[in-house]
């Protein structure tokens, strides 16, 4: 199975303990948050080395589970950019998963969202045998529903209170692409 993809401007790929140093510059060059969806900056104590060894290892278990497969996503001179997740993998009948993403906010509004998204969703339909890919949006995460709109994700409707954030239950709305969307046909 194939996990590294090339896109026109970055390099996408499961992270490694190699990229700590970049993993920690990335987070470290972060601005303050722009919006209520932009994460807050880690501490000095989550930056470190023996976090992100135990970060990463999680991430391979999950990944060799079949249940997340995490994208790191790097331009050509190694800074890391974002990330981008196919998470709760569901196999046998369903064959989804639901997307997760974000890009440090120096990087935000130059279209490096949408690059990165619409390989891992490639990537899920070709190389993990998905049939539907899910995301679910607060439905005041402009920037989030204008990538969903941009990549022609299709809105199915809103999810009442399906998501704990911040000390609360809040409802998405549910934007999918089925393999069919990209033109592809599925063999079970
Ligand atoms: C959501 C997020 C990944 C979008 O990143 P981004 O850098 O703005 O995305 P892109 O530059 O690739 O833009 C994607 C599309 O949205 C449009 N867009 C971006 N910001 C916009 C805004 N404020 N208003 C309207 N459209 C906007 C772009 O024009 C583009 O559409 P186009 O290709 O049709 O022109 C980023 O804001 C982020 O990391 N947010 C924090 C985490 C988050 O909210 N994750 C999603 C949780 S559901």
């Amino acid at each position: 199975m194939n996990l590294k993809i090339k896109t026109t401007r970055l390099d996408i790929r499961p992270l490694t303990v190699k990229d700590f140093v970049a993993w920690k510059q990335a987070h470290l060059g972060k601005q303050k948050p722009k919006n209520n969806w932009d994460s807050d900056p880690k501490t000095k104590t989550e930056l470190n080395k023996k976090k992100f060894s135990i970060h990463i290892k999680s991430l391979g278990q999950v990944r060799k589970s079949d249940l997340t497969y995490a994208f790191a996503v790097f331009n050509p001179s190694g800074e890391m950019m974002g990330e981008v997740s196919l998470m709760d993998v569901s196999r046998g009948k369903f064959q989804s998963a639901y997307l997760g993403y974000y890009i440090f906010n120096p990087h935000w509004g130059q279209g490096f969202a949408k690059e990165a998204v619409a390989a891992v969703i490639k990537l899920g339909f070709k190389e993990l045998h998905l049939h539907r890919i899910e995301a679910g949006i607060e439905p005041g995460n402009k920037r989030s529903l204008a990538l969903a709109k941009s990549l022609k994700m299709r809105r199915e409707g809103v999810k009442r209170k399906a998501l704990w954030i911040k000390k609360k239950w809040v409802d998405i709305v549910m934007y999918t692409l089925t393999c069919e969307d990209l033109g592809l046909t599925y063999r079970m």
